[in-house]
């Protein structure tokens, strides 16, 4: 079958459909930009409120790069995975530093820039610039997949490869842009992933699924062994020759083993993002203890990645922190003694590494 059907309906699909959002009515890469990693976080009626906010604070992009790292902090707070809203001042510099403040207009050069990947900048370069280059999300993988009854797994490279390929030959040869929103849109409101609008479908003829019945096993994603990443801050607080550790008291594969006050975070952070969301942390800091960071130790369990850094403070004296609430398990123990208590393999091979 000809697949030029494909491309010309959802055209005229997204023309009768379409949501009205205001990122669909510019041109301005720099909007678009902005929608785009915003909608990475979130869905369309939770991230509007948070664009509207990013354009009315940062109306451009020379804006956005002056503005204060935790200004913009601020105005992503609520999105989560706080790393895109730096990249995304980060590349604003870059942009008004070394492109005089103009989004480069192809997708080869707008991939270049960081924390922008093939899909961002599929979206940057056909939304703003017109460019005949296909964007994949999960809803292209879902709607080509169904229509195209395309078995390929998604969660693998070849399979990723196999699906960048078709929709890339079915692309629009006149209107990229508008047919890239298209294909979207018409996954995210029609072609869903559960109960898709079948019934009512442009393509109730041509759709493999439909007429398999396989609707609800496309796209094929195979489950991979899920290892469960975790990020360990160990706080190491040294008073002479002594180190404060506890014995660990939960029922977990540790209990009874020796370690220090232990920050842990859902992502890699910043020491400043440390100081500033633990009250001990911050307490050491503005008593202006001697600080090292360690090395990153990584811990590989069957389930588990622990990535781990051990973040040591020299104090002057101990009482306030064995007294302090946050630490009362803890207790100084002398070096000497501290070769001999059971500890987890981390936590010996930071000591072993450091101290013995
Ligand atoms: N999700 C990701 N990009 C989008 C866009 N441009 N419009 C609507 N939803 C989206």
């Amino acid at each position: 079958m000809n697949d030029l059907f494909f491309p010309k309906k959802v055209i005229s699909w997204y023309h009768q459909h379409k949501r009205e959002l205001p990122w669909r009515n510019t041109h301005d890469a720099y909007k678009i930009w902005l929608s785009e990693v915003i909608l990475q976080q979130t869905r369309v009626k939770q991230g509007l409120p948070y664009y509207e906010q990013f354009i009315s604070k940062y109306p451009n992009i020379f804006d956005l790069a002056n503005a204060e790292e935790q200004d913009v902090l601020r105005t992503w707070q609520g999105l989560g995975y706080y790393s895109r809203a730096r990249n995304l001042h980060k590349c604003a510099k870059i942009i008004c530093t070394n492109y005089g403040g103009k989004f480069p207009n192809t997708y080869k050069s707008i991939l270049k820039l960081p924390g922008i990947g093939p899909y961002t900048a599929a979206a940057i370069a056909s939304f703003a610039f017109g460019e005949k280059v296909a964007v994949v999300d999960g809803n292209v993988y879902r709607v080509l997949s169904r229509i195209f009854g395309i078995k390929d797994d998604i969660a693998t490279g070849p399979g990723q490869k196999a699906f960048a390929l078709k929709a890339q030959q079915l692309i629009s040869e006149d209107d990229p842009d508008i047919y890239n929103q298209g294909i979207m849109e018409f996954g995210a409101i029609h072609c869903t992933p559960k109960q898709p609008g079948c019934m009512t479908c442009i393509f109730h003829l041509e759709c493999e699924a439909r007429r398999k019945g396989i609707q609800d096993k496309l796209p094929v994603k195979s489950k991979k062994l899920k290892v469960r990443k975790r990020y360990f801050n160990y706080i190491c607080i040294r008073y002479n020759d002594k180190l404060l550790l506890r014995q660990r008291k939960k029922k977990d594969i540790w209990q009874g083993l020796y370690d220090f006050y232990l920050v842990e975070t859902k992502q890699k952070v910043e020491i400043d993002d440390l100081i500033a969301t633990d009250g001990l942390v911050m307490e050491l800091v503005r008593e202006k203890a001697m600080m090292e960071l360690s090395e990153e130790y990584v811990h590989i369990l069957s389930h588990q990645r622990i990535y781990t850094r051990f973040l040591t403070f020299r104090v002057n004296e101990s009482e306030g922190y064995i007294n302090s609430s946050d630490l009362k398990d803890h207790q100084f123990y002398d070096l000497n003694d501290v070769i001999d208590l059971p500890k987890p393999v981390l936590i010996s091979r930071y000591l072993n590494d450091t101290f013995f």
